[in-house]
C-alpha cells in the first residue's frame, strides 16, 4: 500500500505530526510519499492509493497559507478520487469555538466530494488540551493503518 502525507502547518506542528505518522506507517510496512510541492499536479503524479492528510487551522477557521493553492486546485479541477482511502489529522484549539479544527474539516468535506472513502472519522487535536500532539496521535494512527491494511 502506497500512502502520500500531505501537511499544512504555520508554525510547524502539523508537520511534526506528519513525521511522526510517516514513521509509524514506514515501521508498519507501508510505502510512504511526503507531498513536498503541494500541487494538485504532484499528488495526482505520485498515483499513490491512500492519503492522509494533516492540517492545522490559522486565521479565523482558514487553511494554513500552504495549503491554500492545493484546496483551490482541487475544488475547481475537481479530480475524481472514487473509493480513495484518506484519514486527516486536524490540528486546532477548542477556544476558537465554531471554527475549532475547520481546515481539516474543509478538507475532509473537499476529499469526500470528490468521492474518497473515509478509512476512520477525522482525528482533532486540541492545542488547549495538549503540548504533545504528535505522541497523542499515535493511537489513531495505529487504527489508520489497522484499517489501511484490513
Ligand atoms: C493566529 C491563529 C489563529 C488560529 N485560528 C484557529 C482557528 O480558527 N481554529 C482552530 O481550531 N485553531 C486555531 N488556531 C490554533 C492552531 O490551529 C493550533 O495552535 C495548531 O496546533 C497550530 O498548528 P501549526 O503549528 O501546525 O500551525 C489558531 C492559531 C493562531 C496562532
Amino acid at each position: 500500500m502506497h500512502l502520500v502525507i500531505v501537511s499544512g502547518t504555520v508554525f510547524g506542528t502539523a508537520d511534526l505530526v506528519a513525521d511522526e505518522a510517516q514513521s509509524l506507517c514506514e515501521s508498519a510496512g507501508l510505502r510512504v510519499s511526503r507531498l513536498r510541492t503541494l500541487t494538485l499536479d504532484a499528488l495526482l503524479a505520485l498515483e499513490s492509493e491512500a492519503l492522509l492528510l494533516c492540517t492545522s487551522t490559522t486565521g479565523m477557521g482558514e487553511l494554513p497559507e500552504p495549503l491554500v493553492p492545493l484546496f483551490h486546485e482541487m475544488r475547481d479541477r475537481f479530480p475524481l478520487l472514487t473509493a480513495r482511502p484518506f484519514g486527516v489529522i486536524a490540528l486546532g484549539d477548542a477556544a476558537y469555538g465554531d471554527t475549532f479544527c475547520q481546515a481539516g474539516e474543509e478538507f475532509r468535506e473537499l476529499l469526500l466530494e470528490l468521492q474518497a472513502r473515509e478509512v476512520i472519522p477525522m482525528l482533532r487535536l486540541d492545542a488547549s488540551e495538549t503540548v504533545t500532539p504528535e505522541t497523542d496521535a499515535e493511537p489513531w494512527l495505529q487504527q489508520f493503518i489497522g484499517a489501511l491494511q484490513g
